[in-house]
């Protein structure tokens, strides 16, 4: 197995293809399964599922924070692969999935990296910005897709997306980032009528516990609308926020056992 040059960062390169396919022979229920945004809050939930799943699955897990990428690897060096790098550099991610060899299969992705951007209203916001925001929030998803297509068809595979309430809720100061959410649940939609053989779903996971909801009431509260603020200062004080674990889980179950029936939705 190669590993990338990712973003400067070296890659650990997991298990030999010989392992892999012992592996899979000895764990019929494994699945080969890609994680983005593993390194913290929804998609470290993400990745802890999966790794603690009786069905021993195989992970390729991608993130900037290469300590906490190289710890999941250590404490699962036979079902890790780490992918280190920065999703606004499309050379990476063009890189992700193309220089492992995954012996034959690959099973879903969970796309869940993002970026709130800039957080300034429109008035406000250089056009490269939202062009940052979007090569983040939706060109790497498309080329990750793009590149897992032909294996998730012969696996019958899946996709998952982490979207957000703010994909149909415009949020002041948050212009790209909703729109860049809107535009991966209009991807699940189209991959849906595009791809018979692979199902796409986006999932709104709710007000979670995490860095993101920290920006937000730290860095970013200034240019939002007071009823906004109040909205969200008032979900951490009254103890609303969710758990990463909980939209973790069920994001997780969804790439192991989404059915047809939920293809192309935005699920809550
Ligand atoms: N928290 C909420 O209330 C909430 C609500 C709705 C939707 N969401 C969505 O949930 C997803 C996960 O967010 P979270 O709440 O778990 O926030 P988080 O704890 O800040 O995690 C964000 C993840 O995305 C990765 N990431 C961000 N920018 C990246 C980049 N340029 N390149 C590579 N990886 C990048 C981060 O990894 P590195 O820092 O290691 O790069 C981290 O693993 C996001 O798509 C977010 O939009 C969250």
């Amino acid at each position: 197995m190669s590993a990338s040059p990712a973003a400067g960062a070296r890659a650990h390169s997991g298990p030999s293809s010989d392992f892999i396919e012992k592996h899979r022979a000895q764990n019929p229920s494994s699945r080969t399964i890609l994680v983005t945004g593993a390194t913290a809050g929804i998609g470290l939930a993400v990745a802890n599922h999966l790794l603690a799943s009786p069905a021993q699955h195989l992970l390729i897990l991608a993130g900037r924070k290469v300590d906490v990428l190289n710890e999941l690897a250590a404490n699962n060096p036979d079902r890790v692969i780490t992918r280190p790098g920065d999703m606004a550099d499309l050379e990476y991610v063009e890189h992700v999935l193309r220089d492992i060899d995954l012996v034959g299969r690959l099973d879903a992705l969970v796309l869940n990296h993002g970026t709130l951007g800039a957080s300034l209203r429109i008035v406000d916001t250089a056009v490269d910005e939202w062009e940052r925001t979007f090569r983040i929030n939706v060109s790497s998803y498309v080329a990750l897709v793009r590149s897992a297509l032909p294996l998730l068809r012969t696996t019958k595979g899946r996709i998952v997306f982490t979207s957000s309430g703010a994909a149909s809720n415009a949020y002041s100061s948050w212009g790209a980032y909703g729109a860049s959410k809107a535009a991966i649940n209009h991807l699940a939609m189209t991959l849906k009528n595009e791809e018979p053989d692979v199902i796409a779903v986006s999932v709104r996971p709710g007000v979670v516990d995490t860095a993101m909801q920290v920006d937000i009431r730290e860095k970013y509260l200034q240019n939002m609308d007071e009823q906004d603020q109040a909205k969200f200062i008032g979900a951490k004080r009254d103890g609303k926020l969710l758990p990463p674990e909980k939209p973790g889980h069920v994001i997780a179950e969804l790439a192991v056992r989404a059915g047809n029936e939920l293809s192309g939705l935005f699920l809550r």
